[in-house]
Parts: C-alpha cells; sequence; structure tokens
C-alpha cells in the first residue's frame, strides 16, 4: 500500500471552518447566508442527505430552510414554492435534491431556480458560464474534487486527466475545472473503447461511474492521483452493507501515487462545498468580496 490517502474529511473540516469564519464576519454586518433544500418524496438515501445538510447548516451559522414536499407534488406546485425561495430574501441558496419523483421533469425545476442562488450550479447558465471560463455556480462535488487535486499536486497544468463518467452532475464540470486547470481532459465513459488503457494514460483519474469497484488496479498509471467519486452501498456479506467506491481501492492503492478513500473522501467534501457556494452566493448578492479559497 503505497499510495498517500487524501484525506477528504479533514480538509472539508477546514473548509467548513473557514465557511464559518466569514459567516461570523457577515453576522457582525446583520447578514445571515440562508439555504434551502426542497425535498420531494421519501427517497431514503435523499432524506438521509437533506438531514446532514441541514445539520451542517446550522453548524457554520447558516439559517437553514427546508421545504418537504409529498411525492404527489405537482409540477406546478414545484415551481411555486422554487418561485417563492427566488424571491425570498433570506434565502441564497437554493437546492432541489434529486432525484426527482418520475413524474417531475428535473431540468425545469433546475432551470426555474435564480442561477444566482443555485448552488448546486445545475442551471444551463451556469453550466455555460463555466464552460465558456466565466465566473459560475461551480456543482459541488467537482469543486471538492478540484480542491483535494489542488492541494495536493499544486499546479495541474500539463497533466493527463481522465473523468470516467458523463453526467451532468459530476463527469462533465469535473471534465471542465480540469480543462480550466490546464490539464488535457478525456471523458471516458460506458462504451469507451479500451477503458483499461485510456486510465492507464491518466495522471489524474477521477472515476465517477457509479459502478462498485470497477476500476481495477492495473488501470491506474504507477504514481497517478485518484479522485474516487463514487458511493456505492454493497453487501458486506454479514448481513450489513458497507460503502465502496468505484475504484478496487486496495489493488490501486498498490499503485497510485495518491488516492481518496470511500468514505472519507470526495463525500464530505461536497457538503462542505455546497456551504461554500452558499457563502459565495451571499457574498455576491450583497455585492460583497467573496471569500477567497472557496471557488474556483
Ligand atoms: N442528489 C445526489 N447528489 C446531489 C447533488 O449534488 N445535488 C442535488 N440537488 N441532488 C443530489
Amino acid at each position: 500500500m503505497g499510495a498517500t490517502v487524501i484525506d477528504g474529511k479533514a480538509f472539508a473540516a477546514r473548509v467548513r471552518a473557514q465557511v464559518a469564519g466569514h459567516v461570523a464576519g457577515l453576522a457582525a454586518q446583520g447578514i445571515v447566508p440562508g439555504l434551502a433544500v426542497v425535498l420531494v418524496g421519501e427517497d431514503p438515501a435523499s432524506q438521509v442527505y437533506v438531514r446532514s445538510k441541514g445539520k451542517m447548516t446550522a453548524e457554520v451559522g447558516m439559517a437553514g430552510f427546508e421545504r418537504r414536499l409529498p411525492a404527489e407534488t405537482s409540477e406546478a406546485e414545484l415551481l411555486a414554492v422554487i418561485a417563492a425561495l427566488n424571491a425570498d430574501p433570506a434565502v441564497h441558496g437554493i437546492l432541489v435534491q434529486l432525484p426527482l419523483p418520475a413524474h417531475l421533469n428535473a431540468d425545469l425545476a433546475i432551470n426555474a431556480i435564480d442561477p444566482a442562488k443555485d448552488v448546486d450550479g445545475f442551471h444551463i447558465s451556469n453550466v455555460g458560464l463555466l464552460g465558456t471560463g466565466q465566473k459560475a455556480m461551480v456543482p459541488c462535488t467537482p469543486l471538492g474534487s478540484l480542491m483535494l487535486l489542488r492541494d495536493h499536486l499544486g499546479d495541474l497544468s500539463g497533466l493527463e486527466a481522465v473523468v470516467v463518467g458523463r453526467s451532468n452532475i459530476v463527469g462533465k464540470p469535473m471534465a471542465q475545472l480540469l480543462l480550466a486547470q490546464n490539464c488535457t481532459v478525456t471523458i471516458a465513459h460506458s462504451r469507451t473503447k479500451d477503458l483499461a488503457a485510456v486510465c492507464r494514460r491518466a495522471d489524474v483519474l477521477v472515476a465517477a461511474v457509479g459502478r462498485p469497484g470497477m476500476i481495477k488496479g492495473d488501470w491506474i498509471k504507477p504514481g497517478a492521483t485518484v479522485i474516487d467519486v463514487g458511493i456505492n452501498r454493497i453487501d458486506a456479506g454479514d448481513g450489513k452493507t458497507r460503502l465502496v467506491g468505484d475504484v478496487d481501492y486496495a489493488a490501486a492503492a498498490e499503485v497510485a501515487g495518491a488516492i481518496t478513500p470511500v468514505p472519507g473522501g470526495v463525500g464530505p467534501m461536497t457538503i462542505a462545498c455546497l456551504l461554500a457556494n452558499t457563502l459565495t452566493a451571499c457574498c455576491r448578492i450583497h455585492g460583497l468580496p467573496e471569500p477567497e479559497g472557496l471557488t474556483v
């Protein structure tokens, strides 16, 4: 086991402490950043995430607003809730928890959020701003992954980066961020021919496919930095379950230069970056200087 373990849990705690410090500074000016989370239906994983987001929001001194709506909520009702949050001056960040029940159109809901309050960075305006190198709200998981990479490697210029996965939430924005850092970027996916060979080119390998242990140890270039975004719950064989990433961790840690564990790697960074984005949104909305080091 030669790889350095990148401690996302500790890094995320530092980000949250930094956010809390800025929030305390804003309080002195009578400003309290507010984050609203909209949860439709009873998806158990979403309920866990939303509870955790609420707890961390309070811990950094922000105001939390939860809008829990029944699974049978209509499109018009959901859009009305979003419109009310857009208009509420106490709310600086709005997150509509995904997935939505099948009868609701997620794109419609996301694009109804005021882009200035779109702390997920999923609104088409923010996607376009990120893709054209303009100031955007940046999706939390890719932002957190980039923070870990920059902390570990410093300048990423000229590195070969391979992102496995092409989701709108992680793969595509991650690729944009790495491109903006002057990496040579490949997006690979389930239809990529000889995925192993493509992965072996990577100085920076980001795995975001949602398949437990799919990336094998011998797919990794010796010394590469591996960011495992996967959070997969698998049967541990003893009647319990455990969380694993998209990378075969034990084998990869023999070859990689550095690797994020699951749990304790990228996962904690996502909520820390959500809080950072809420702070950034609050500062932008109030025309205040943005805190440094909390966005790109
Ligand atoms: N569901 C799983 N991950 C996310 C996320 O980052 N944002 C939202 N809104 N929903 C999610």
